[in-house]
């Protein structure tokens, strides 16, 4: 598989992690720390800290992204943020559909279609989250899940949009647990998720999309994940709260 098809990229999640002078702190060390990689560098940082991030990597090549996003651009909807004001912020990636949110705050696949779509019409690039529970691995339905998921979350939307978009496989039993998926089950569904994009919109356009893995990714697993074929970078919590754990990340991704 030819990777210079498509961008690495490397994104940190920070969740609900960092105040807007922590935020500043860490990138203001993060920066010299990354500036020479061959990949794309992202921190997806809490709303609050979005000025302070914008702000603190300006000339740098760390670019900035939300963690979420609203479907409308305006409207009576009580503590959302509209793609809209991301965009006029000079935001430009964003993160949708991650695992938290579908489990603690009722995402569903529609409402990750909606975000997506105004995501992409606002200008922004969406890192679109999928993975399977535990459970549904252990039932041999992972593949089943992943295509649903990835069917229903890029419903409608085009090939040039698809181009434009990150997919992050995130099996949900490996976030934050300190469970990896190994090297070979991390490429087995990066690369299904290839096959499932390229029977919806085409080899050419497949094989254009970045794919992620996410999940208690760290310095000492990152090069064995990122070698394989099908693993275009990574979206890394715990890892990206500290530049000396996410800098050697961006660097096996440089290689
Ligand atoms: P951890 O790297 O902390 O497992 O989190 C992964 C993740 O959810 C990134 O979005």
């Amino acid at each position: 598989m030819d990777k210079s098809k498509r961008s690495a990229v490397i994104a940190g999640n920070w969740k609900m992690n960092k105040t807007p002078s922590e935020a500043k702190a860490l990138l203001n060390e993060l920066a010299p720390m990354v500036k020479d990689a061959d990949c794309e560098v992202i921190a997806c940082v809490p709303f609050v800290d979005l000025t302070a991030a914008l702000e603190a990597t300006e000339g740098t090549n760390i670019k900035i992204g939300a963690e979420n996003c609203h479907w409308e651009e305006s409207g009576a909807f009580t503590g959302e943020i509209s793609p809209k004001m991301l965009a006029e912020m000079g935001v430009p990636y964003v993160v949708l559909g991650h695992s938290e949110r579908r489990q603690y705050f009722g995402e569903t696949d529609e409402t990750v279609n909606k975000r997506t779509k105004a995501a992409l019409k606002a200008g922004l690039k969406p890192i679109v989250c999928v993975g399977e529970l535990l459970w549904e691995r252990e039932c041999d339905i992972t593949e089943e899940v992943i295509a649903r998921q990835i069917k229903l979350d890029l419903f409608d939307v085009s090939a040039e949009d698809v181009k434009k978009t990150i997919i992050a496989y995130e099996p949900v039993w490996a976030i934050g647990t300190g469970k990896t998926a190994t090297a070979d089950q991390a490429q087995e569904v990066c690369g299904f998720i290839r096959a499932t994009l390229a029977k919806l919109y085409g080899q050419d356009v497949a094989d254009a999309v970045t794919i992620q893995y996410g999940g208690s990714m760290n310095a000492d697993n990152c090069e064995e994940l990122l070698a394989k074929p099908d693993v275009d970078g990574g979206l890394i919590g715990g890892a990206s709260l500290v530049a000396a754990k996410f800098q050697p990340i961006v660097a096996a991704a440089s290689k």
